[in-house]
């Protein structure tokens, strides 16, 4: 490593290193834990850009992110506030004035702005593990240094624009394809750029930035652009940021760059300023705060078991057998017959080959991977393993009888793991004579489509298991909320309250179409009855009655309305529901749902508004343009100042929110 003072450059910022190559200067960026491009960062690669343009000793630049990512985009943490200036744009325009090349050199997630930035850049080499995109929409803005501008010359306007509007992720090989990237690198990341740097220099490469490529770039008819909005989710089609996206990726075939660069910022500030890109951001932090737990004795990262054992025949057995196998941990199960383990083995690929992550695709690639990844087992031979997960039927007494079971086979420190969605896990624990080392965990329906579980404490469960519950459910793609033990935990706690809602709407007259029509409208999946076909008779009986509280005075007549409506062949269409009653509707189910939440809060059953908002997005359907119930409960409640004052620094999910800052569940 060269010496930096020699080439005439000084400390860029705290977080902007710069050392020396030969001839090539190697900017790197150290803002962990995702390298965003804060004001420290731009202000550092403004000051290094600038000195390395005129150092005599210096002939071309690399960018990278130091740790594990190239910058993953602008600081979230600064929305909301006026920028400091230099914006991320200047940052662009000192690359692009830059008499000497520059490279990015991209590895881990090169997303928003500092994908941004890599756009601006000479020339862009990325490691074949990278992932790069654009996913400003997912939090209610648009790329707004340059992205709709420079990707579309990148890579075409039609395709820039469906990236940009799916907030997809591109594979570093796909974007060579594409011309995003101009080169994989074959070995060490930062080795191969500086080699590319030095050698662009002396074969004296003519470079083109983004910014002069014209080629690729298409006027869009409204057939294609009415193509893709069709093709999106009914949550894209609502977003302002998608609508302002497709206005900005049109700009960049008819204005000059520079008016168009003036215009994407002017729909930039439409979109922080509103209700979705508040309601999307709460999200985003509250969605982090609800995985982080944080009681004495917590874990940071506990590594993955050697294996996982499955105990039980219910219904989650063959789904959870797929996630884990997938996730890349082999999994046991109670399964010593070799004929029957051979269906379930069958079973399990089918389910595999259903869903799409890497994990699930490596291993499906070969058969030899999911043979080696399930093996049967009889009790005994289960014994060492360190958690062990029952998949029992959730009927009064199998779990027990399971943990039972379990207790006389199980090493002394083995984790069990119950996933009893109706019963009580401090019950469960009890019986296991070892209450400390018993977890509930909570898995929506579809298990293998919801990303929602709930982490369930009982009264003894230790750190340890807790931490281990937390890291299986990330492991497994899903977004853990840590809850106490309590009837119905959270979300089917806060789920009756807002059928009870619905169906007192019902029992007062409201058709059950308009009912579901004013909730779908409003943007939830599936409308509260719709639920409760999807989910059955048996359990949806449950979440309206409730299992451990005292019977509600109107549980009989819910009971007969929800025959009525199962035995029905289908659910009748209906006309337009009046904006009015759809208001109404919405306001009185939504109401139910985040009073008991409330309740839930106070009585210490979970820890932040903000998590309750996770389990209804993730769990049970709830719009993310509208953040969640209570998110949606205060706005109604704050009016026009929620909207405000819910910039970030103040979500309810934000851990810097001393206000609503979680207590340990
Ligand atoms: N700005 C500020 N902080 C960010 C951030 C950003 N752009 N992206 C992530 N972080 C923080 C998270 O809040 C989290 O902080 P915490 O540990 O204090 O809770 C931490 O980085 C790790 O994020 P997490 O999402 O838990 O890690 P991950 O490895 O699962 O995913 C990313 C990493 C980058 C893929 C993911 O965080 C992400 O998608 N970030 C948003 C990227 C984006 O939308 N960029 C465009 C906006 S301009």
């Amino acid at each position: 490593m060269g010496d930096v003072t020699a080439a005439g450059i000084g400390v860029p910022s705290p977080t902007v290193h710069v050392h020396v190559s030969g001839a090539v200067a190697v900017i790197g960026v150290d803002n962990p834990p995702v390298n965003a491009l804060s004001h420290s960062v731009r202000a550092g690669l403004l000051r290094a850009i600038h000195s390395l343009s005129v150092a005599p000793t210096i002939s071309s630049i690399v960018i990278l992110g130091q740790r594990s990512t190239f910058p993953a985009g602008a600081d979230i943490r600064e929305f909301g506030q006026p920028i400091a200036e230099p914006t991320i744009n200047d940052v662009n325009q000192a690359i692009e004035s830059c008499p000497k090349p520059v490279v990015a050199a991209m590895h881990g997630t090169a997303l928003g702005g500092g994908l941004e930035v890599a756009m601006a850049c000479h020339y862009r080499i990325a490691a074949a593990s990278a992932r790069l995109g654009l996913p400003e929409v997912r939090l209610g803005v648009i790329p707004g240094a340059g992205g709709t501008q420079r990707l579309p010359r990148l890579i075409g306007s039609t395709r820039a624009l469906s990236a940009i509007a799916r907030s997809e992720l591109i594979d570093a090989g796909e974007a060579c394809e594409l011309g995003l990237v101009d080169e994989i690198a074959d070995g060490a990341l930062e080795d191969c750029a500086v080699a590319r740097a030095q050698q662009l220099v002396n074969e004296r490469r003519s470079l083109r930035l983004a910014r002069h490529r014209h080629e690729k770039l298409e006027q869009l008819e409204s057939r294609t652009i009415a193509e893709l909005r069709a093709s999106l989710s009914p949550q894209q089609q609502r977003s302002l940021a998608v609508s302002k996206a497709t206005e900005c990726v049109q700009n960049a075939a008819v204005l000059s760059f520079d008016e168009a660069l003036r215009r994407e910022r002017e729909c930039v500030e439409q979109c922080k300023a509103s209700p979705q890109a508040a309601a999307l951001q709460h999200l985003f932090f509250a969605e982090r705060a609800a995985a982080r737990w944080d009681g004495e004795g917590a874990r940071g990262s506990p590594s993955a078991p050697t294996a996982i054992g499955l105990v039980g025949t219910g219904p989650l057995r063959l789904d959870l057998a797929a996630m884990i196998i997938g996730a890349g941990t082999p999994v046991v199960v109670l399964e010593p017959d070799p004929a029957l383990l051979a269906s379930v083995t069958a079973e399990v690929r089918t389910r595999m080959e259903r869903k799409r992550s890497p994990g699930a695709r490596a291993a499906i690639r070969s058969h030899c991977a999911i043979e080696e990844g399930l093996r049967g087992a009889t009790l005994e031979e289960m014994h060492d393993l360190p958690v062990v997960i029952e998949v029992e039927p959730d009927l009064p007494g199998r779990k027990v009888a399971a943990v039972v079971t379990l207790r006389r086979h199980l090493a002394a420190d083995a984790i069990i793991v119950t996933t009893t969605a109706l019963g009580s896990v401090s019950q469960v624990a009890a019986a296991s004579e070892r209450p400390s080392n018993v977890i509930g965990m909570h898995f929506f329906v579809p298990a293998c489509v919801m990303r929602l579980v709930e982490v369930v404490r009982g009264d003894c469960s230790s750190a340890e298991a807790t931490s281990l519950a937390i890291h299986l459910a990330r492991r497994l793609g899903k977004v853990p909320v840590v809850v106490r033990d309590g009837d119905g935990f959270v979300g089917d706690r806060t789920l009756r309250a807002y059928l009870r809602a619905a169906f007192a709407l019902a029992r007062e007259g409201v058709a059950v179409a308009v009912i579901d029509a004013a909730m779908r409208e409003f943007g939830m999946t599936k409308g509260p009855f719709e639920v409760c076909r999807l989910v059955g008779s048996d359990l949806a009986e449950a979440i309206l009655v409730g299992q451990r509280t005292p019977a509600h005075p109107d549980a009989a007549t819910y009971a007969a309305i929800l025959r009525q409506i199962l035995e029905s062949p289908s659910m009748p269409a209906c006309d337009p529901v009046s904006p009015e009653l759809a208001r109404t509707i919405v306001h009185r189910c939504l109401r139910a749902a985040s009073d008991e939440g409330r309740r839930a809060l106070e009585e210490g059953i979970v820890a932040r508004p903000g998590d309750i908002d996770v389990v209804w997005v993730h769990g049970l359907g709830f719009p993310p343009d509208h953040g969640g119930p209570m998110f949606w409960s205060q706005r109604q409640e704050d009016g026009s100042r929620a909207h405000t004052s819910l910039a970030p620094g103040n979500h309810p999910g934000n851990r810097s929110d001393t206000a609503t800052r979680g207590r340990d569940v």
